[in-house]
C-alpha cells in the first residue's frame, strides 16, 4: 500500500514536458578488442531514476543490457559478463564494456521518469566497433580517374552542322588533344593530393580515410523529353573508409543546405576488402546546375579515432550546350575567314584580268 502511494506520488511529480535532453557521449568508439571502453549519459533537465543501458546490433532491435535504477546496478541475462553499469550521482550514469568481437553495437542509455508505461527518454548512442589485429590494413591508394562530366545533350547537337565539313574533324582533333591535356593535369593533381592525404594520415594504419567524388547529374536526367519537375540529382559517394564513423553534409556556394537531401541511412561493408562505401543526394534546380559560377560541396566528416576529419569535393555548375557548338563556331568563323580569303583572292584575280584586258584594250582604241 505504501509502495503503491509512494509510486503516485511520484508519478503526479513527473515532468510531463516533451524536452527531456539526455546528452550521451562519446559518440564513436573504435577499440582493439582487449581493451574496455565506457560511455556516459546525462539527464540535463531531469532527475529521472529509472535509468537503462540497452546494446543495439545492426539490423536488430534494441535489447536490454541492464538498469541502474537508483543507482543499484542490475544486469539482464546473458549480459552478466563483460558489461559494468554505475553511476552514483542521480543525473550520470556509465556503462563499461569490455571490448571484444561481437561486442560491434550502438549502445543506447535511457531514462524514465517512473512506473511502467511511462515514455523512455534516449541519448543519441554510442557506435562501437571492434579494430581486429587481423584486419589491420595499410589504405589502398587508388586514382580517381577525373569524373567524366557531360556537358552537352547528344540530342541537341543539330545533324546538318555534325555532318557538314572536313573542318570538323580537325577541329574535334584539337578538341580531344586539349581534353586529354586537360586530364593529364587533373590526374597529376588528384594522385598529388592522395599521396599527400594518405602519407598524413598513414600512422594509423587500420583507419582509412574516404575517399569523395561527387557525379554530376545525368545528361538524360536534364536533358529528358518528357521531364516534368525542373530537379536534377547531384550524387556524392564516399567509399573505401573504415570505420563506418561517417556522416555526409552538402553545401551549395559555402552555405549548408539540408532540404532536398538524402543519404543512406548506413553505410554499406564490402565484404572482402571490409571497407565501407556511403552515397548521398541532393536535388539541384536546373538552373542553379547550368550556371558555372555555382558550386556544390560534398563533405564527408569522419571520426578517425581520435578526431573529426573531414574530406570534400566541390563540383561546378556546368553550362549545358549543344557538344561542339563553340567549336562550331569557331569552326565557322575559320570557315568563313577562308572563304572571305579566297573571294578577296578570286576578286584580285579577276580584277587583274579585267584591268590587263583593259590594258590590252587600250593601244588597239
Ligand atoms: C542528438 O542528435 C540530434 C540529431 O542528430 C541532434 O539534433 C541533437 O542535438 C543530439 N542531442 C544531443 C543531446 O546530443
Ligand atoms: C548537458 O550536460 C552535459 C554533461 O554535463 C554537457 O556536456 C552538455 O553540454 C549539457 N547540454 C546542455 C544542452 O546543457
Amino acid at each position: 500500500m505504501d509502495v503503491l502511494l509512494l509510486f503516485t506520488l511520484l508519478c503526479l511529480k513527473a515532468d510531463f514536458s516533451d524536452g527531456v535532453l539526455i546528452t550521451q557521449w562519446p559518440k564513436y568508439i573504435s577499440r582493439l578488442s582487449g581493451s574496455s571502453v565506457e560511455m556516459h549519459c546525462y539527464q540535463n533537465d531531469t532527475e529521472y531514476n529509472y535509468k537503462y543501458w540497452y546494446r543495439q546490433i545492426k539490423g536488430e532491435g534494441p535489447v536490454l543490457i541492464g538498469s541502474n535504477d537508483f543507482n543499484s546496478p542490475s544486469y539482464e541475462k546473458g549480459f552478466e559478463k563483460g558489461f559494468t553499469i554505475s553511476g552514483t550521482e542521480t543525473k550520470k550514469w556509465t556503462l563499461k564494456v569490455d571490448v571484444k568481437k561481437g561486442t560491434d553495437a550502438v549502445y543506447l542509455c535511457a531514462a524514465i521518469v517512473c512506473c511502467a508505461n511511462y515514455q523512455a527518454y534516449f541519448g543519441n548512442g554510442t557506435k562501437l566497433t571492434v579494430l581486429e589485429l587481423d584486419h589491420t590494413k595499410e589504405p589502398d591508394v587508388e586514382i580517381l580517374k577525373p569524373s567524366e562530366i557531360e556537358t552537352g545533350c547528344d540530342e541537341y547537337e543539330p545533324e546538318s552542322y555534325v555532318n557538314s565539313a572536313q573542318w570538323m574533324k580537325l577541329a574535334y582533333g584539337v578538341f580531344i588533344a586539349k581534353s586529354g591535356l586537360y586530364g593529364l593535369v587533373v590526374l597529376v593533381y588528384v594522385m598529388r593530393k592522395i599521396f599527400l592525404t594518405f602519407r598524413f594520415h598513414s600512422q594509423a594504419a587500420e583507419i582509412t580515410l574516404p575517399k569523395v567524388k561527387i557525379l554530376p547529374p545525368s545528361p538524360n536526367e536534364l536533358c529528358s523529353e518528357n521531364k516534368t519537375e525542373k530537379w536534377s540529382t547531384l550524387v556524392c559517394v564516399a567509399t573505401g573508409f573504415y570505420p563506418d564513423h561517417v556522416s555526409v553534409s552538402w553545401k551549395v556556394n559555402g552555405e549548408e543546405r539540408q532540404d532536398r537531401v538524402s543519404t543512406d541511412a548506413s553505410a554499406r561493408q564490402d565484404k572482402t576488402t571490409l571497407m565501407y562505401r556511403i552515397s548521398s543526394r541532393m536535388k539541384i534546380d536546373d538552373m542553379d546546375w547550368i550556371d558555372p559560377k555555382n558550386n556544390f560541396t560534398c563533405t564527408v566528416h569522419f571520426f578517425n579515432g581520435k578526431q573529426y576529419v573531414t574530406v570534400a569535393n566541390t563540383i561546378n555548375g556546368q553550362k549545358v550546350k549543344p557538344k561542339g557548338l563553340k567549336l562550331l563556331g569557331f569552326g565557322y568563323i575559320l570557315f568563313l575567314s577562308k572563304s572571305l580569303l579566297y573571294a578577296l583572292v578570286v576578286a584580285g584575280v579577276v580584277c587583274k584580268l579585267k584591268f590587263s584586258a583593259k590594258k590590252k584594250q587600250l593601244p588597239e582604241d
